[in-house]
């Protein structure tokens, strides 16, 4: 299991060793083109897949990014068609790529609502690359914080023994977490200027470090995420505790 940044104070290193990205601003980008924002949402696999290589130049063991929300599911018909897909062709063909460069792929959120057929190449993208070492890219669709939340702690209660005490701990409810095969993130990134986590990792960002840039998620590239981790490295993650504390715990300071 691993350390919870509220129970425990978890060791960091100057490189994220998890980035969680909110991938925004694709319509954006292709209207300022004129064109249809569709056009966006297939320049953003592009930028995926070149921020995943960037991932794992940097030595970063885990990505996750949200794909699709379960508010997503209110846009237009045709948009959410397309979306759907476009997830179908990137599974089809980028899932011998990830698999021969080591990468292990999962897919968290409520995915019996995409149908049987992406269901299942979710699964054989999953299944194929499941023993891998490399990074870990973990694509959120139809998922939501509180889906999650709620989803988690239904389970736990179900999973009570009538032996134990009847109060949920975090480490009852962590294993039934979309995450739970995860650390915590480090870093947080949302493009395309907003500033809100739109039900993500609810549950998970508790002491992640928030990083916002305007720039629109297919403009995102190595040099943006170079400087997204630079400025991570420059935080002082105190989990709650003092800055003296912090400087007093080093060992040789
Ligand atoms: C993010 O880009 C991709 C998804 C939500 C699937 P948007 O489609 O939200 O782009 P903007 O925010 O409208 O520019
Ligand atoms: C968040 O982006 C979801 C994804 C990137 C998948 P949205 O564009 O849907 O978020 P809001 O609606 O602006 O909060
Ligand atoms: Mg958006």
């Amino acid at each position: 299991m691993y350390p919870s940044t509220t129970q425990d104070i978890p060791e960091t290193q100057s490189v994220p060793q998890h980035i969680a990205i909110i991938m925004d601003g694709n319509g954006r980008w292709a209207q300022k083109r004129h064109l249809p924002r569709f056009a966006g949402h297939r320049k953003g696999v592009e930028a995926l897949r070149g921020i995943t290589a960037a991932c794992v130049k940097q030595g970063v063991r885990y990505l996750t990014l949200f794909a699709f929300s379960s508010e997503n599911w209110r846009r237009p018909a045709d948009e959410v068609g397309l979306l759907m897909d476009l997830f179908t062709s990137a599974l089809t063909q980028e899932v011998d790529k990830l698999h021969a460069n080591d990468i292990r792929v999962k897919v968290v959120g409520d995915t019996a609502r995409f149908g049987t057929k992406l269901e299942a190449l979710i699964d054989q993208a999953q299944a194929k690359t499941q023993h891998n070492q490399g990074l870990t890219l973990t694509i959120a669709a139809n998922y939501g914080g509180r889906w999650d939340m709620l989803r988690a702690v239904n389970a736990a209660i179900q999973h009570q023994t009538s032996k134990s005490k009847n109060e949920l701990t975090e480490a009852d409810l962590q294993p039934y977490l979309a995450m739970h095969f995860a650390p915590e993130p480090d870093l947080f990134i949302r493009t395309g200027g907003e500033q809100r986590i739109s039900n993500f990792l609810l549950w998970q960002l508790a002491y992640t470090e928030l990083y916002f840039t305007e720039t629109l998620w297919p403009d995102f590239d190595a040099a943006a995420l170079e400087q997204a981790i630079g400025w991570y490295s420059a935080r002082e993650r105190r989990f709650g505790r003092t800055s003296e504390q912090l400087n007093t715990a080093k060992p040789h300071a």
